[in-house]
């Protein structure tokens, strides 16, 4: 691990009118790493993500991503968001394109590449998700698995500094769920930084440099896996684990 900095928050606040959703939000992503944010409905989680993809506007506090400060006012918001791939609950993809032009269209428009490298890069993508015969299909014509997972390339062909996930694998049937799981743990191997909003507890357990749990807009407790998760020290993170390892129990 090179210690280089790739997501870096600060001070981060944001609110909807009247509700305060972050209140003062800190975060540190180094290269390579994988960070996962676990913690209840509400808690900011997604909101956090959209505020690293300039899709929300804080109101405080300060992102850096590989070294330009993104919630500086005079960014070049479509440039930044080019190096920061995003993968959404719902996958998003164009569905009158077919999986091949789902993969090139960005690469053409906001990278500028020609039909063959887009094509080539395209393609490496799909192979390293598993979907090289699926490239003539429409998205209609693929599982809920497969479509994530073509989001997924889709995202890895703009050549991202950070991959973002919220909550990849929630819209998904059970039995889809672990070809898009294998798909980023092979990701987080081949060294991707990655920031990932996720109930799948074993997931993070597994793949998480740190896993981070929020609740109330704050973050309530970070560390190591094998800590946050098997070793909690807040009330307030014993309380969602339980809930969310032993689904049947109440309380
Ligand atoms: N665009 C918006 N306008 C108003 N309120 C919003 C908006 N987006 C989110 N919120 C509110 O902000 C709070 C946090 O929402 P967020 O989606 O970040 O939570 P989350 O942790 O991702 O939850 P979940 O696990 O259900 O996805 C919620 O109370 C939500 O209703
Ligand atoms: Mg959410």
């Amino acid at each position: 691990m090179s210690g280089q900095t790739i997501v870096e928050v600060s001070g981060l606040h944001k609110a909807f009118g009247e509700l305060e959703v972050l209140k003062g939000i800190d975060l540190h992503v180094e290269r390579g790493q994988v960070v996962c944010i676990i913690g209840p409905s509400g808690s900011g989680k997604s909101t956090l993500l959209r505020c690293v993809n300039l899709l929300e506007e804080p109101q405080q506090g300060k992102i850096v991503v590989n070294g330009s400060e993104i919630t500086d006012p005079d960014v070049d918001i479509d440039a930044a968001r080019t190096k920061i791939g995003m993968v959404f609950q719902s996958f998003n993809l164009f569905s009158h394109l077919s999986v091949l032009d789902n993969l090139t269209v960005a690469q053409r428009k906001v990278l500028k590449r020609g039909k063959e490298e887009s094509e080539r890069i395209a393609r490496e993508n799909l192979a390293k998700v598993g979907l090289a015969e699926k490239e003539s299909s429409l998205p209609t014509q693929l599982s809920g698995g497969q479509q994530q997972r073509v989001a997924i390339a889709r995202a890895l062909s703009m050549n991202p500094d950070v991959m973002l996930f919220d909550e990849p694998t929630s819209a998904l049937d059970p039995e889809l769920v672990g070809d898009v799981l294998a798909v980023m743990r092979q990701l987080a191997q081949e060294g991707m930084t990655m920031l990932v909003v996720t109930h799948e507890m074993q997931f993070a357990r597994e793949v998480a440099d740190t896993v981070l749990f929020m609740d109330g807009g704050v973050v309530v407790e970070q560390g190591a896996p094998d800590q946050v998760i098997g070793d909690p020290q807040e009330e307030r993170t014993k309380t969602f684990l339980s809930r969310v390892l032993n689904p049947n129990h109440q309380g």
